[in-house]
């Protein structure tokens, strides 16, 4: 059994700097943020040294694309006063973490990454055989465990990244979790909890070495993660001697798989900029009202007699996201009969679509008018997420003997 996370409670996700976000967006990452920000400590930052892997040549529009993006987090719902908001690049500890992880990462665990074929044969026009783009899943790692994150959101596509970054974490501390006095470190820091804890930590931990007993290891868990008494080091070090292993100091994030997203394009393809078939968070009412309405509906339906089959027609599928029961049963009974025409059958989705913005668009028009205000967020939110990168780098100094 793997040494997991010892702060199960900490979520960390990243995003690419694209601008201005789309419905896409939203029910794909952003509701799930939203969310997850009641529930765990979360830190969600911009993943702008993400985007020089690939548009090394033209950065100009980075910064832009940032506080464009950071205004639409916002503007969704992300509120600064329970997640941290941060930019990659203005927490440095990121590109040392990732530097250090470089010396024990093996080529080929790089090479092996599906992405790095797909995305350069995807990306043709583009020369991507430089050492950034090689290492980009590792500098992904690298944002993951300088927050000692448990739990990272993302989609299906990114799970080879956690994965990856499960490997490395165990391969660090593997090499760097063995201290010469390890075993009497950690009966001292045993010590430090109390007779009580100590008791209930020792019975735990032989139960679970002796018996494999899982729901101990979790119990051990627990308890370890409820001490007050003991620091972070002493934490790490009785997390990994409940498994027999050395010290935790990178533990292993978990991915947390966003359910993949139902948010279909106005083509009934998946929503994406480069299919040219979003719905962009500030699009103006009367752009929405007119995309939708323009929008196509099943092929079988030339004349408004002609009955049809809403399994064939993309507007069934903003019904499925935004209409109830009741309304959805009025669409398929509607169509099949020609009961309906298709204008009147989209005006539920263009008022549940409308219904859906307004309260986004007036948050960013706020923010949008206070640019000092989304700096100040991001200026606190690099501070808050520093100070939690310096504390995970102390330790990996420390590992490494580079304290001196
Ligand atoms: N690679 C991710 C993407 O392209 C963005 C990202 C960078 C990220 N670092 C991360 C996501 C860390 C989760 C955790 O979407
Ligand atoms: Fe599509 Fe609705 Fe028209 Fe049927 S009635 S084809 S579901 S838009």
């Amino acid at each position: 059994m793997a040494a997991v996370a010892a702060q199960h409670a900490r979520v960390l996700s990243g995003m690419r700097p694209t601008g201005r976000l789309h419905l896409g967006h939203y029910h794909g990452v952003l509701r799930n943020w939203v969310e997850l920000q009641h529930e765990y400590q979360c830190f969600f930052f911009v993943a702008d040294w993400h985007a020089l892997t690939t548009d090394y040549d033209d950065p100009s529009k980075v910064p832009q694309a940032t506080w464009d993006m950071v205004v639409d987090w916002l503007a969704a719902g992300v509120n600064p006063g329970e997640a941290t908001l941060f930019v990659q690049s203005r927490v440095p500890e990121h590109a040392e973490l990732h530097l250090l992880l470089s010396m024990i990462t093996p080529l080929g665990w790089l090479e092996r990454v599906p992405t790095y074929k797909d995305q350069q044969e995807k990306l043709k026009e583009k020369d991507l055989s430089t050492y950034g783009f090689l290492g980009y899943p590792l500098l992904q790692s690298a944002d993951i465990l300088v927050y000692r994150a448990g739990l990272v959101p993302v989609g299906e596509d990114q799970v080879v990244h956690v994965e990856l970054t499960r490997e490395v974490a165990r391969r660090f501390n593997h090499i760097y979790g063995r201290e010469p006095d390890f075993e009497e470190k950690a009966e001292q820091a045993i010590k430090k909890m109390g007779k009580k804890n100590a008791k209930l930590y020792a019975g735990y931990r032989r139960s679970y070495q002796e018996q494999g007993d899982e729901a101990a290891l979790e119990a051990a868990r627990a308890l370890l993660e409820s001490q007050q008494n003991i620091g972070i080091a002493d934490r790490d070090r009785l997390f990994g001697y409940l498994e027999g292993g050395g010290k935790v100091i990178l533990p292993e994030p978990q991915p947390l798989l966003t359910k993949a997203s139902k948010m279909p394009g106005l083509d009934g393809q998946k929503m994406s900029k480069s299919y040219g078939n979003t719905i962009p968070l500030d699009a103006l009412p009367e752009d929405v009202e007119k995309s939708l309405r323009t929008m196509p509906t099943d092929p079988a339906r030339v004349r408004r007699t002609d009955p049809g089959d809403p399994a064939n027609c993309p507007v069934w599928q903003f019904h499925e996201v935004y209409s109830d029961q009741g309304v959805q049963e009025w669409v398929q009974q509607g169509c099949k009969s020609a009961g309906i025409g298709c204008i009147e059958c989209k005006q539920p989705v263009i008022d549940a679509v409308l219904a859906e913005l307004k309260p986004m668009q007036e948050r960013a028009k706020e923010y949008a008018e206070q640019p000092d205000l989304v700096r100040n967020i991001i200026n606190e939110g690099c501070e808050r997420a520093r100070e939690v990168a310096r504390e995970t780098m102390d330790e990996v100094r420390h590992a490494m003997s580079l304290d001196y």
